[in-house]
């Protein structure tokens, strides 16, 4: 019943001023209603649970009360739940190998990789079912708009995704290209797929601390990078062109002169000899967030954060011999799985006191479960009868593609879905 009533979000655009308190109150608290989505029961065809995680039931539930397999709740996380095997053929989203997007640092298999099994787990929020990924009614609802992910190599790993992902709806696949004609390749920062049939884009831009990368020279005459955690990157002009936004950051504030924070990071002009990397992260997401306050239109833009996307190095850091080579399936438990970053309250803090109304892609904890999907040592194309690979510097950061990024892909979908059925309710 409640997916009949889906709809798409140009149909009701005209009930956009009525609705626009219970938009805010929504996004606000980032939770689906789950009338809308909701509980799934104990049985469901064809695919088989295998790992209790919050909340397992050690004796099976009671049946329901109505012939209905769900019984509603009076609120559902889609960011709180379990991954589940699934052998069915919702998982993987493409074929591995089928898509020219992914480029050769998340191409595993093509690169090597002996092992599948990683492909076959499909993320189940524990209180509400998603609705059914459909790449085509994802493309409908892109139909005329323009979705662009600003942020670091992390944010290009779920742009290649969502490129692949999108590219299964197509019947001619000739019908999306990069507008000037470029391969995806780490070197460059801007990219712009055309889907021709939907007169839509999907583009990412390189922003790594989406405030301000400067340089200055020293008395010696060097010219040194700096950070200004006061003033927005400069790509910032492009971002307003967009109907929807993906932000991330967050990985390049842990290593090489941002963590040290020595002569780097600049605020109202002032260069700090030293500063705190924490604190000047936190200082770059209020100086995003007033920018989007005051030049993004709430009733026009959906705005996400993408929470921080969790990394798995044993036995020392990506720079210094840490691995995670050999994972063949998630982590059930440990210290990691309810790991939540500073840097993440940092953002939520900041989110909660923006007018905007944020959308919080909060998939940090879906990631701390999925130390087997990272490229590990196949992130560079194994050449014929080499047996050796470099163990020294693995990729336990990004991810494999197909993998754990078209799972964010899908919840930013789930996200578009329930704002089109909302508007058409009110
Ligand atoms: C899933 O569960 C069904 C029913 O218990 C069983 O027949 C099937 O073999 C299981 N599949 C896998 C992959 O475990
Ligand atoms: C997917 O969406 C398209 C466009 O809205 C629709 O025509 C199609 O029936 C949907 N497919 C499924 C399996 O629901
Ligand atoms: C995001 O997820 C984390 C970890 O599950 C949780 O602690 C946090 O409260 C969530 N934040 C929001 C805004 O839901």
């Amino acid at each position: 019943m409640a997916m009949a009533s889906f709809v798409s979000l140009r149909s009701s655009l005209s009930l956009l001023f009525l609705l626009s308190l219970p938009l805010v109150l929504l996004f606000s608290s980032h939770y689906i209603p789950s009338d809308l989505y909701p509980v799934r029961t104990s049985s469901h065809s064809s695919v088989n649970v295998s790992i209790p995680v919050s909340d397992p039931h050690p004796s099976p539930p009671p049946p329901p009360p109505s012939p209905s397999p769900f019984i509603p709740s009076k609120k559902c996380n889609i960011y709180e739940g379990r991954w589940v095997r699934d052998e069915t053929n919702r998982t993987p989203h493409y074929a591995p190998k089928s898509c020219p997007y992914v480029d050769e640092a998340f191409a595993c298999m093509a690169n090597g990789r002996p092992d599948d099994d990683f492909l076959k787990w499909r993320w189940e929020p524990s209180g509400c079912l998603l609705p059914r990924f459909n790449a085509t009614d994802f493309l409908v609802r892109l139909r005329g708009k323009k979705l662009m992910l600003v942020g670091d190599s992390m944010n290009r790993n779920q742009f290649e995704s969502l490129l692949c992902v999108l590219r299964e709806a197509l019947p001619d696949k000739s019908r999306m290209y990069e507008t000037r004609g470029y391969r995806i390749t780490k070197g460059r920062g801007y990219f712009i797929f055309k889907f021709k049939d939907y007169d839509c884009t999907v583009e990412f831009i390189r922003s790594h601390f989406l405030v301000k990368e400067g340089t200055r020279t020293n008395r010696l005459g060097n010219s040194n990078p700096t950070l200004s955690i006061d003033r927005i990157d400069k790509s910032a002009k492009r971002w307003k062109k967009a109907d929807i936004l993906v932000f991330n950051t967050g990985h390049w504030w842990t290593h090489g002169k941002t963590a040290r924070g020595k002569n780097y990071y600049q605020e109202g002009g002032v260069l700090y000899p030293t500063f705190d990397a924490v604190e000047a992260y936190r200082g770059a997401i209020r100086t995003w967030g007033k920018w989007i306050d005051r030049n993004i239109n709430p009733s026009k833009t959906t705005v996400f954060y993408r929470g921080y996307s969790t990394a798995h190095f044993r036995g020392g850091d990506w720079d210094s011999g840490g691995s995670c080579n050999g994972e063949q399936s998630p982590a059930l438990s440990g210290p990691i799985i309810n790991n939540y970053p500073i840097k993440m309250r940092i953002v939520e803090e900041v989110i909660n006191q923006m007018r905007f109304p944020v959308v919080l892609l909060n998939i940090t904890k879906l990631t701390n479960y999925r130390k087997d999907g990272h490229p590990s040592i196949y992130g560079k194309i194994r050449k014929n009868g080499q047996k050796k690979v470099s163990k020294r510097k693995q990729d336990c950061s990004h991810w494999c593609l197909p993998g754990v990024p078209d799972t964010w892909n899908e919840l930013i979908y789930a996200t578009l879905v329930l704002q089109g059925h909302n508007r058409e309710v009110a």
